[in-house]
């Protein structure tokens, strides 16, 4: 299996590779591209280590050499957010990031799987499903947003809240991944109970998790290691389901049977090739039904602004 990470040099990107490198399976070839000319470099510096994963680099203009053969490709390419900025202020420039990734992706390698990390997700998804629709090669059951650092945010929170392991807490975060639009379903936890103003509290701080790196950062960018982190977990499930294993299954946002939104969170089972099966959302308690119908303005309204990027 060969993963290609375009955006590879960035905070998420050398993380992500680092974690790429130590976790594939042998035999794997991990292969990145950024404009960044560092990016064969960093290619280099990941190679010294010993695991049977290949590692090459790639930089300048043009990512197609990158993208030759791959089975998963993974896009931290563009903009971070500064303190005071939404995610969505981020649009201006990642919207034509993404849209020129994706043209490359579709020419080069059209069957591989995507992971879309860069923000504003909401809209870089469905700019990135009308890039692939537009060159014919679009299958609904290959593209994801991937908002696996919500859930392990979740988890983390989750346990040092009620003093179990991490590991041990796994939260379905459904919706988006933007403010309002994520939605942990803290109703779903076996084992675990809140009171009311815990579920409120934890809701907020969930949503504003992002923020709350941001602003700890001040000025020098967002969450990088913990996205590396969350993008590994997506990519070595995504690879697991591919080799066939049964049963894998992550939330991620992807295009759903619309009765949401054409794009929506939601737990999935993954398989050879791709989606297998897109998992109910479960009952949901009143707090969370109530969150979930007032974020939907506000996530078509993401997902209409990438489809008309690309429609005109
Ligand atoms: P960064 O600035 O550290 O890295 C971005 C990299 O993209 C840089 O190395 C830059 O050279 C490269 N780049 C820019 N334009 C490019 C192009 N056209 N082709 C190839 N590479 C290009 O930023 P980061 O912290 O790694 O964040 C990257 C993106 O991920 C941001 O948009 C950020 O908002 C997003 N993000 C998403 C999540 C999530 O949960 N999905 C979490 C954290 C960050
Ligand atoms: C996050 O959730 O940390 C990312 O989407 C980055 C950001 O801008 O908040």
């Amino acid at each position: 299996m060969k993963i290609t990470v375009l955006g590879a040099a960035g905070g998420i990107g050398q993380a992500l590779a680092l974690l790429l490198k130590t976790q594939l399976p042998a035999n794997s070839e991990l292969s990145l591209y950024d404009i960044a000319p560092v990016t064969p470099g960093v290619a280099v510096d990941l190679s010294h280590i010993p695991t049977a994963v290949k590692v090459t680099g790639f930089s300048g203009e043009d990512a197609k050499p990158a993208l030759q053969g791959a089975d998963i490709v993974l896009i931290s390419a563009g903009v971070a957010r500064k303190p005071g900025m939404d995610r969505s202020d981020l649009f201006n420039i990642n919207a034509g990031i993404v849209r020129n990734l994706i043209e490359q992706v579709a020419q080069v390698c059209p069957k591989a799987c995507i992971g879309i990390i860069t923000n504003p997700v909401n809209t870089t998804v469905a700019i990135a499903a009308e890039v692939l629709k537009k060159a014919g090669v679009y299958d609904k059951n290959k593209l994801f947003g991937i908002t696996t650092l919500d859930i392990i945010r979740s988890n983390t929170f989750v346990a040092e809240l009620k003093g179990k392991l991490p590991g041990d807490v796994e939260v379905p975060v459904i919706g988006g991944h933007s403010g309002v639009t994520i939605l942990p379903l803290l109703s779903q936890i076996p084992g675990v109970s809140f009171t009311d103003a815990e579920i409120e509290s934890l809701t907020k701080r969930i949503q504003n998790a992002g923020t709350e790196v941001v602003e700890a950062k001040a000025g020098g960018g967002s969450a990088t290691l913990s996205m590396g982190q969350a993008a590994a977990r997506f990519a070595l499930s995504l690879l697991r389901g591919l080799q066939g294993e049964q049963g894998v299954v992550e939330c991620a946002y992807v295009e759903g049977d619309g009765k949401y939104a054409r794009f929506f969170a939601q737990p999935l089972v993954l398989g050879k090739n791709g989606i297998e099966s897109r998992k109910e959302i479960g009952t949901l308690s009143a707090f969370e039904q109530k969150a979930l119908d007032s974020m939907l303005d506000v996530l078509h309204k993401d997902i209409e602004l990438g489809e008309k990027f690309i429609q005109g």
